[in-house]
């Protein structure tokens, strides 16, 4: 088996999806504590939004979600029993500055993440840290439509360095907004962007993503001026699009499908527009606004390492008669007919993680790092109060065999952290029910239950991996 030395192993959570403490030590209201389980969720995360306000007899997930805020010790103390080596988390922009426009950093936010951290390396796990995982301080929604505004690129970068400052020393790898090109797919969620009637959608998505890329290179600037040692990357939902058929024209509707998300990453890391993304403006009668010293920064600011999510390939067809399976998928796709889906119809396509690879080092030749992977699935406690999450174990030995053939094919991996290694909420759809841990956590989708944490059957075959190396999987 391929593992390098000093692979980092681990997990991947996200604040809004486990830290719960919505209102608690001053934080603000974000995005996130907006979108509710049930009906409105999918209304919302496109951008229709009715209220600023959490609206009375809906239920919002991320209130408590699974209480990580106060049970982070816990959780860590399972994660360390596993063996991580790396926890990745993200940090919720309005604890530091609940309505992102305060001249100074609310203190006891600060505060959370210092002794969060400090466990973590008194455990001996990295973190890996994230710095707008799906979260906005909703006053910025309200003031300025959020992303659509440029002063968000201002406020973004003070909250940044406010980061870089204080966990100088403690954290060495940062990312800078989680799965940016999901800006295109669920607006209110990638950028917490709220649409109203009339508005030219594709013009505001592209300007939005345009000062989510600056706000990066002046976030990759800032941490490399005030903490050289640290590394910061990118973060993209990945997943190649295979075309259905050899048909010339399916084959160049898959490159243009991939394109749509690479265009992110081929700023952060090549440091200018593509020439296709200038073609798509000028095809689609987008202008961009930009300032002068837009085009240098990127240029010179670009990303250490490209971290990616992998769950799923995609694939499409120009033929209107083939079969669409867009329910439950953020992205659209067509039926793979020779690939299975999870419960939530999510192709599970393993070599697909392997292709994928290949595909951004090929593209990049940055180092990448697998910042999340993981079959979300609906478990039972057998009678032993055992969830025998054997169906994940086979997920996830497939989808790390292939990663090893990625490495073995001259890719450089620095580290895989899984997604949701204890239960969490899920962000497309709100529920608990749809759970990717080692660790189980006793709530259910109405958020009944005891908060416990106990231990998958997976829990045991994780830890042997990451003893072995992946020797053993
Ligand atoms: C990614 C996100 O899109 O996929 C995570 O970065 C998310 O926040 C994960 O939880 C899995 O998606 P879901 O909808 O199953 O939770």
């Amino acid at each position: 088996m391929a593992f390098p030395k000093g692979f980092l192993w681990g997990g991947a959570i996200a604040a809004n999806q486990a830290e719960g403490a919505y209102l608690e030590d001053g934080k603000g209201l974000t995005t996130v504590d907006l979108l509710p389980t049930g009906s409105k969720r999918w209304d919302i995360m496109f951008g229709k939004l009715e209220s600023f306000t959490p609206l009375e007899g809906e239920f919002y997930p991320s209130h408590e979600a699974i209480d990580f805020y106060h049970r982070y010790k816990e959780d860590i103390a399972l994660f360390k029993e596993m063996g991580f080596k790396s926890l990745r988390l993200s940090i919720s922009w309005a604890r530091i500055f609940p309505t992102g426009e305060e001249d100074q950093p609310n203190e006891a936010g600060l505060k959370f993440y210092d002794d969060l951290f400090d466990e973590l390396v008194k455990n001996d796990i990295e973190p890996v840290v994230t710095i707008a995982h799906f979260d906005v301080p909703v006053h910025l929604v309200e003031k300025y439509g959020s992303w659509r505004d440029r002063k968000l690129v201002g406020l973004f970068e003070k909250y940044a360095t406010t980061l870089f400052k204080r966990y100088k020393g403690k954290v060495k790898y940062w990312m800078t907004f989680n799965e940016i090109n999901m800006l295109l797919h669920l607006p209110y969620v990638g950028a917490g962007l709220v649409f109203k009637e009339g508005d030219n959608k594709k013009q505001i998505q592209y300007q939005a993503a345009h000062h989510q890329l600056v706000a990066s290179a002046l976030a990759v600037k800032a941490c490399h001026e005030i903490s050289p040692d640290a590394k910061i990357g990118c973060m993209l939902a990945a997943g190649m699009t295979y075309s259905y058929t050899c048909n010339p024209e399916d084959v160049w509707d898959a490159m243009e499908k991939d394109r749509e998300s690479f265009f992110f990453i081929d700023v952060q890391s090549r440091g200018e527009y593509p020439g296709y993304a200038k073609r798509y403006f000028r095809d689609h009668n987008l202008s961009i606004e930009m300032e002068e010293a837009d085009e240098a920064l990127l240029k010179d600011n670009t990303v250490d390492y490209i971290g990616f999510s992998y769950y799923a390939s995609r694939a499409t067809s120009t033929d209107p008669n083939v079969k669409d399976m867009t329910s439950g998928n953020v992205f659209g796709s067509i039926e793979n007919p020779y690939l299975e889906k999870s419960e939530w119809g999510w192709t599970i396509d393993p070599k697909g993680f392997r292709i994928t690879a290949n595909q951004l080092y090929d593209r990049y030749q940055k180092p990448l790092f697998v910042v999340e992977n993981g079959l979300g699935a609906v478990d039972v406690v057998a009678e032993d109060g055992v969830v025998h999450d054997d169906y994940r174990i086979d997920y996830l030995k497939k989808h790390l065999a292939e990663m090893s053939e990625a490495i073995e094919d001259g890719v450089e991996i620095i580290g895989y952290t899984s997604w949701g290694p204890i239960d969490i909420v899920s962000a497309s759809s709100g529920e608990m029910k749809k759970r990717y841990g080692y660790i189980y956590v006793d709530k259910d989708n109405k958020g009944n239950g005891t908060l416990n944490r106990s231990k998958k059957k997976s829990f045991d075959w994780y830890k042997k991996v990451i003893e072995t190396n992946g020797e053993n999987l």
